[in-house]
C-alpha cells in the first residue's frame, strides 16, 4: 500500500506562440477545455490524490472548478517563468502533502498522457530515492549549426531523450532544487534540470510520442484527432 500522490499543473502561461485571445489551456477540444481533459489524465489514475493548478493572476478563463473525478482541485497564482509557477504551486500544495511525498509536475498543455505512462511513472519513479521523468528517444538525425546557418556538424542521437512530463519528485527535494536555480539565475525548463543541478540523476521513463504539448494551431488539430480516434 503507497501513499497517494498530488499534482502540481503549471497553467498561468500566455501562449504566445499560439497566438489568439485565449490561452491555449482554456480552448474546447470535444467541447471540453484542454486543461479539463489534462486534469482528467492525471486524475483518473487511483494513485492521484488531487491536483493544484497554477494559474495566473486575475485569470478570467478559469472556470472555477474545486472538485473533478471526486478529487480536490484547489489553485494558486503563479509566476513570470513556469519554473517560477512550478515553486509557487509546491509552495501552497496543502500541508498534507509532506516534505518527502513524491509529487507529479504535469503541463497543462500536455491533454494526451497515456494512462499506462502515468501509471509505469508512479510505480517506477517511486521506487527511486530521486524520482523520474517520462522522455521519448530522439528520432531525428540532429544537426549543430554554424553562425551561417550552415551545418558544422551531425550530433550523434545515441542516448539523446526528449523530456516530456509528468515529472516525479519529492516535494521538499524539488522546492529546495528550483529555489537553488533561482537563486543563481539559472533558468531551468522542466523539474529534472533542478534536480541535476543538485547532483541527483532523475531516472528516464519511457513514454508515448502522443504524450505530445500543445504549442501550435496544428497540435490542437492533433489532439482532436487522437480523441476522435480515443472515442471512434
Ligand atoms: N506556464 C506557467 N507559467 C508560466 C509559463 C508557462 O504555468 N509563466 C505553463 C503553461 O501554462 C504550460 C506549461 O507551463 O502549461 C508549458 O509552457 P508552454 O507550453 O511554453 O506554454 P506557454 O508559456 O503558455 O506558451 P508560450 O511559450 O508559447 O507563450
Ligand atoms: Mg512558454
Amino acid at each position: 500500500m503507497t501513499t497517494r500522490v498530488w499534482a502540481v499543473v503549471p497553467a498561468a502561461g500566455r501562449g504566445t506562440r499560439f497566438g489568439g485571445p485565449v490561452p491555449k489551456q482554456y480552448l474546447l477540444a470535444a467541447g471540453e477545455p484542454l486543461l479539463a481533459h489534462t486534469l482528467e489524465a492525471l486524475l483518473s489514475h487511483p494513485g492521484v490524490a488531487g491536483v493544484m493548478v497554477v494559474i495566473a493572476e486575475n485569470d478570467a478563463d478559469w472556470p472555477g472548478w474545486n472538485a473533478l473525478a471526486g478529487k480536490p482541485v484547489v489553485t494558486c497564482s503563479g509566476g513570470d517563468t513556469r519554473a517560477a509557477s512550478v515553486l509557487a504551486g509546491l509552495q501552497a500544495l496543502p500541508e498534507s502533502v509532506r516534505a518527502d511525498d513524491f509529487v507529479l509536475v504535469h503541463d497543462a498543455a500536455r491533454p494526451n498522457l497515456p494512462p499506462g505512462d502515468l501509471a509505469r511513472l508512479l510505480e517506477v519513479g517511486r521506487a527511486d530515492p530521486v524520482g523520474a521523468i517520462l522522455a521519448a528517444p530522439v528520432r531525428d538525425t540532429l544537426k549543430r549549426a554554424g553562425d551561417d546557418g550552415g551545418i558544422d556538424r551531425t550530433e550523434p542521437r545515441e542516448r539523446l531523450w526528449r523530456a516530456l512530463t509528468p515529472q516525479l519528485f519529492r516535494r521538499h527535494q524539488l522546492t529546495r532544487a528550483l529555489l537553488d536555480a533561482a537563486a543563481a539565475g539559472v533558468a531551468v525548463t522542466d523539474e529534472a534540470m533542478a534536480m541535476e543541478r543538485q547532483g541527483a540523476r532523475p531516472l528516464l521513463v519511457e513514454g508515448d510520442e502522443r504524450n505530445f504539448k500543445v504549442t501550435t494551431p496544428a497540435d490542437l488539430a492533433r489532439f482532436e484527432f487522437e480523441l476522435s480516434r480515443r472515442d471512434g
